[in-house]
């Protein structure tokens, strides 16, 4: 089996379009700058960062954005195929659970790469969130 569940050349591309976008995050409040970017199964590459707020409560993460985002360019039908999150400080940025679900919702067969403990990881969204909530 590959290493890798992404094409090296997609993971380059998402890794390098999340890192480009980081830069542009609205982040005053934590400093943490978040970049996201997808790959849809039509082929097509979304980024988003996070954008904070006064109001703590209202930040939007790198990943919800990247989601919208994608969503506007396609429509409802767009699903997520492989999606990278990284920040500035390069520490460790897993998907917040909130995302999790998110990304599930759109891309239930997606892979998510990101940076871990030890360097990069790839996961599927679904070892990320076993037990999502599905509304009955
Ligand atoms: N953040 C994301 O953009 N994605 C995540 O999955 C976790 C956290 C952002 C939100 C906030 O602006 C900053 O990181 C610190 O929590």
């Amino acid at each position: 089996m590959p290493l890798s569940k992404v094409k090296e050349e997609d993971r380059q591309r998402l890794l390098r379009a999340a890192a480009e976008a980081a830069r542009n995050a609205y982040a005053p409040y934590s400093g943490l700058r978040v970049g996201a970017a997808l790959l849809t199964r039509q082929g097509h590459l979304f980024a988003g960062v996070n954008v904070e707020n006064a109001s703590f409560g209202l930040t939007i993460c790198a990943e919800g954005a990247a989601v919208a985002a994608a969503v506007a360019g396609e429509g409802a039908a767009m699903r997520v195929r492989a999606l990278a999150v990284v920040n500035d400080a390069l520490t460790p940025c897993p998907p917040c659970g909130a995302c999790r679900q998110v990304i599930l919702e759109l891309g239930p067969e997606a892979v998510v790469i990101f940076q871990g403990p030890k360097g990069l990881e790839e996961k599927k969204i679904s070892e990320l969130l076993p037990e999502a909530f599905r509304l009955p």
